[in-house]
C-alpha cells in the first residue's frame, strides 16, 4: 500500500480568537468578533471569546500538547488586535512578545511554528473605518504584515496570509452570520474580495523580503466535490462543478474566484460572465500585485458532495441519501472529496499542497471512566486520511496535513457547543483532557500514516 512521503509534515491547527481568551489582557483592543459576540442573538447562548482555552494566559500547555503528539508543526494565528491595537497605529510590544514566546516554546520542543496572519479577528478600529470594504485595507494589512514579519520572521517555518477569505467575506459581509454581520449586495462583496486579494499579494511581497527562505502560501476553502464514479465524464463533471461559480446564495464558497487571481493572475472567465456588472473595479496593476509567486497552496476541507455527468452532459450534484452520516454541525461526511480536491487543485494550480484544516465536530463529554471516547472522530480522520493517501498515490503533491484542531475551542457563531479538538477542554476550569483521538493521531504521526488501515469499509 502506498504511504505518505518521507518528509510529510504532520501538524495540528488553531486560531487566535478561538483559543486565546484574555481579550482585555496585554493591551489587546476589541476585534470584530468581540463586537459580534456582544451583539444579542449572534452567537450561541451569547458565548464570547472569554475564556476560550486560556491560551493567552498559558501557552506552555498548548506547546506541550502539540509536542506530545510528535507533530512536526503547529499552525496558529496572530491576533492583529494584540499587535496593532489601533489597526494601523502604534505597535503593542506585549502582543508580539506573546507570539514570539509561543514560537520559542514550539521550537524548543522541535515543533515548527506555521503562522497565519489573519484568521478573522480584524481590529474593530479598522472595521469602523470600512474594514474589508475599504480600499485602504491592503495598505493596513501590509503594515501589519511588516510588524509581524519583523518580529517572527526568524522563527516562523511557514506563513499563511489569509485563512478562508471565502468565509470571513462570504459569511461576514454577505450572509451576516459571522462578524461583522453585514448583508451587502453581491457587488460590494466582490469589491471587498478584491481588496482581500490585494492584501494577500502585498503581504506576500513583504514576507518574501523579510524571510526569503520561509515557504509562503494562503489557506482558502470552497465547495469540493468528488465524481460519483471514476468514469471520465463524471470526473470532468466534478472538476467543472468544483471550480464553477454558482448562482446561489453561497456563491462565494468557491476556490476559483479567489485562487485563480492569486495563483494564475486572472479572475475565472465563467465567474466573470456570471457576475456581469457586479465584477469588482480592477485597477491597472492590481492583478500583478495579487498574483505574487507563492510556495504552496493550503486548503481547508470538511465536507463535500458527489457529482455526476447528467443526461445533458452537465454536472449534476447528487443529494446525500437519507440517513447519510453527518457531523454535529450537520455537515455530511464525504471523505473522497479530500482525494479529489487535492487532485483538482494540484492540476489547476500546480503548487505543492497542504491540508490546512480537516476535522470533526462531535458531541464529546468526559465519560464515566474519566476519559473522552471519540470513536467518531477517529473514524472520520481515518477515512479522510486514507483518501489523502490515495491522492498522493494518484500524483498530487501533498506535503503536509494540519488536523483541526489541537483543542476544543470557540467555534464562531456556534460558541462552545461544537467540539473539534483532539483534546477536550473544560471551559469552566480550563482543564485539558486528551481524547482517544489524541492517542490515535500520535500513532498516525509516529508511523507516518502506516498505522492507517489498508482497507476501509465504504461509508453508509
Ligand atoms: C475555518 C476555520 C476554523 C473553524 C473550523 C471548523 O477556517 O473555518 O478556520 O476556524 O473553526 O473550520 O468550522
Amino acid at each position: 500500500m502506498t504511504s505518505f512521503p518521507e518528509q510529510f509534515l504532520w501538524g495540528v491547527s488553531s486560531s487566535s480568537f478561538q483559543i486565546e481568551g484574555g481579550t482585555n489582557e496585554g493591551g489587546r483592543s476589541p476585534s470584530v468578533w468581540d463586537t459580534f459576540c456582544a451583539t444579542p442573538g449572534k452567537v450561541f447562548e451569547g458565548h464570547t471569546g472569554d475564556p476560550a482555552c486560556g491560551s493567552y494566559a498559558d501557552p506552555v500547555r498548548d506547546a506541550d500538547l502539540v509536542a506530545g503528539l510528535g507533530c512536526g508543526a503547529y499552525r496558529f494565528s496572530v491576533a492583529w488586535a494584540r499587535v496593532l491595537p489601533g489597526g494601523d497605529g502604534d505597535v503593542n510590544e506585549a502582543g508580539l512578545d506573546y507570539y514570539e514566546r509561543l514560537c520559542d516554546l514550539l521550537l524548543e520542543r522541535g515543533v515548527q511554528p506555521w503562522v497565519t496572519l489573519y484568521h478573522w479577528d480584524l481590529p474593530q478600529a479598522l472595521e469602523d473605518r470600512g474594514g474589508w470594504r475599504s480600499p485602504e485595507m491592503p495598505g493596513w494589512f501590509e503594515r501589519y504584515t511588516e510588524v509581524v514579519a519583523d518580529r517572527l520572521g526568524g522563527k516562523a517555518a511557514g506563513w499563511y496570509t489569509l485563512n478562508e477569505p471565502q468565509i470571513f467575506l462570504g459569511m461576514g459581509l454577505s450572509t451576516g452570520e459571522h462578524a461583522p454581520g453585514l448583508k451587502l449586495p453581491r457587488k460590494d462583496v466582490l469589491q471587498a474580495i478584491h481588496h482581500a486579494l490585494l492584501a494577500h499579494g502585498r503581504a506576500v511581497k513583504v514576507l518574501r523580503t523579510a524571510s526569503p527562505s520561509t515557504p509562503i502560501g494562503w489557506v482558502p476553502t470552497g465547495l469540493t466535490t468528488a465524481p460519483a464514479t471514476e468514469s471520465e465524464a463524471d470526473i470532468e463533471a466534478a472538476r467543472t462543478h468544483t471550480f464553477a461559480l454558482h448562482d446561489q446564495p453561497d456563491w462565494w464558497f468557491n476556490h476559483a474566484w479567489f485562487s485563480d487571481p492569486a495563483l494564475l493572475g486572472h479572475y475565472p472567465e465563467q465567474g466573470l460572465a456570471l457576475v456581469g456588472d457586479d465584477a469588482p473595479d480592477i485597477k491597472p496593476g492590481d492583478l500583478e500585485t495579487i498574483a505574487q509567486p507563492v510556495d504552496f497552496l493550503a486548503f481547508n476541507l470538511y465536507t463535500g458532495s458527489l457529482v455526476r455527468a447528467g443526461a445533458d452532459g452537465r454536472p449534476e450534484q447528487l443529494p446525500h441519501p437519507p440517513g447519510h452520516p453527518i457531523t454535529s454541525f450537520r455537515w455530511p461526511l464525504q471523505p473522497e472529496t479530500l482525494r479529489w480536491a487535492a487532485r483538482f487543485l494540484h492540476e489547476r494550480y500546480g503548487l505543492p499542497l497542504y491540508v490546512g484544516e480537516n476535522g470533526l465536530a462531535s458531541m464529546d463529554w468526559v465519560h464515566a471512566d474519566g476519559k473522552v471516547h471519540d470513536a467518531g472522530r477517529i473514524d472520520y480522520l481515518t477515512r479522510y486520511l486514507s483518501e489523502l493517501r490515495q491522492a498522493i498515490a494518484d500524483g498530487a503533491d501533498v506535503r503536509g496535513y494540519f488536523q483541526w484542531s489541537i483543542l476544543d475551542n470557540f467555534e464562531w457563531a456556534e460558541g462552545y457547543r461544537m467540539r473539534f479538538g483532539l483534546t477536550y477542554v473544560d471551559f469552566v476550569t480550563g482543564e485539558r483532557i486528551p481524547k482517544d483521538s489524541y492517542e490515535w493521531y500520535r500513532e498516525v504521526v509516529a508511523t507516518n500514516g502506516a498505522s492507517l488501515p489498508d482497507a476501509i469499509e465504504p461509508l453508509r
